[in-house]
């Protein structure tokens, strides 16, 4: 008979409780090994660090060094580092085959170091793209079970035709279960082919510190102006739409806005157009960039409403549910996951994408009336605690990862 661990037990089990289930012939808790390709801090890897949590004593996998080894080492999860590592950097979203023919046989390499670790470990859990294609190959090898936590939309406007068909197929053929954050990244994996069977749909989890403070002091000591001030809090990015934002203000004289983020992923090019497009619209007084904060949250609740304006499909956006957790009025693109998480629109505003003039008439509207949204801020606030918390979300993907070892 198996034993189902609640999440919070997990934690508590060790080797020795191993030997002792073994002997005794209860099942232990299965041990994983968390795959991720980037050691970059996106929200991806951000739900990776607090996913793992119950589950420290097993160990992560990582193909490059960065600030996510730290994370999970203090999750206490035993790191791995590739010793191939480089041999992914080459290898963007929308490569064609001839390009990725250079590093196949580093590819290759490094899968086999990955099947070489996943001998160890009852699971395989590999956090998003490119570690999803190596850690496939790899648990079939070695023939345990693979969960993929895929974190995008695979649509035509994130991924080329090649990579959508190569992962769905392989996904259909290696994984015993993909977990996606949203209906709508559910939907894409199924219309690019997925087998709708294999998806459970676990919404992100988050909780941010509940430590409310009057706007006007954070503003103060945050170095913020005064005046009616809204703010995006995305990576720097081309799909993230905050050039939709510059252009909306544009036509909003004396609304002030805070960019917050960078470029993680190479995205340098589309930041300098952010600059040079709010000088050359005249903003360089109204528009101020921050870079990438460790405060976000600290940052939403100084500012009146935070915009998430991307113009592709949001597989989920982490930022939607801090703005909805510290209570600040959200407008968001009605694209992707939005609409499910803002309760299509009775939760925060919903505006078309790539739209400058809706944005700009939807911002006019708050600041013309902020009364009007005060209880649609009050719903967001309420359904971001009882929906989106990080507990439920750990408890969510424990169950899986037990199914997945068959232990539930
Ligand atoms: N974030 C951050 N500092 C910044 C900008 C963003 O810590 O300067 C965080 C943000 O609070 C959120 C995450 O990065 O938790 C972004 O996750 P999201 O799901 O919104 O988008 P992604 O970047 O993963 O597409
Ligand atoms: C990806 C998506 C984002 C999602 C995050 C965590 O980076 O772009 O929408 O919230 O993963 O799932």
């Amino acid at each position: 008979m198996t034993e189902v661990l609640p999440v919070h037990a997990l934690a508590e089990r060790g080797p020795r409780d191993r030997a002792r289930a073994a002997r005794s012939g209860v099942a232990a808790r299965p041990r994983v090994l968390f795959v991720s390709h980037t050691g970059t801090m996106s929200g991806a890897e951000l739900v990776l660090r607090d996913a793992v949590r119950p589950w420290a004593g097993s160990s992560a996998f990582l193909f490059e060094d960065g600030a996510l080894t730290e994370a999970l080492r203090n999750e206490g999860l035993e790191i791995r580092l590739a010793r191939r590592r480089s041999a992914l950097a080459g290898l963007k979203r929308d490569v064609s085959p001839l390009s990725a023919l250079p590093v196949l046989g580093q590819l290759g390499a490094l899968a086999l170091e990955i099947a070489g670790a996943a001998r160890s470990y009852d699971v395989v859990y590999a956090n998003s793209q490119k570690a999803f294609l190596l850690s496939s190959l790899a648990a079939r090898a070695v023939g345990r079970p693979l969960i993929w936590h895929l974190h995008d939309i695979l649509d035509g406007a994130h991924f080329g035709r090649v990579q959508r068909v190569l992962q769905v197929r392989l996904a259909n053929l290696c994984a015993a279960r993909v977990i996606v954050p949203s209906e709508a990244a559910a939907r894409a994996f199924v219309q690019a082919g997925g087998r709708r069977s294999l998806i459970r749909i676990v919404p992100n989890g988050l909780d941010v510190d509940p430590a409310p403070c009057p706007a006007a002091t954070l503003r103060a000591e945050l170095g913020l102006p005064d005046g009616p001030l809204v703010g995006v809090f995305s990576r720097l990015a081309p799909w993230k739409g905050q050039d939709i934002l510059i252009e909306a203000l544009a036509t909003l004289p004396g609304l002030g806005c805070i960019v917050v983020g960078a470029p993680l992923f190479g995205e340098d090019a589309y930041a300098a157009h952010l600059r040079d497009l709010a000088a050359r619209q005249g903003l360089s007084d109204r528009v101020l960039f921050l870079g990438q904060r460790d405060d976000v949250p600290r940052l939403m609740r100084a500012v009146d409403a935070v915009v998430h304006p991307s113009v592709d499909p949001e597989p989920f956006g982490r930022t939607l549910v801090e703005a909805m957790l510290v209570g600040v009025p959200v407008i968001a693109t009605d694209a992707g996951a939005s609409a499910e998480i803002l309760d299509g629109g009775a939760a925060g505003t919903l505006v078309p994408p790539r739209r400058p003039d809706r944005l700009a008439a939807a911002l006019s509207g708050l600041f013309a009336d902020p009364d009007s949204f005060r209880a649609r801020t009050a719903l967001a606030q309420e359904r971001a605690l009882s929906r989106y918390g990080a507990d439920r979300m750990q408890r969510d993907l424990a169950d899986l990862i037990l199914q997945v070892a068959g232990q539930a």
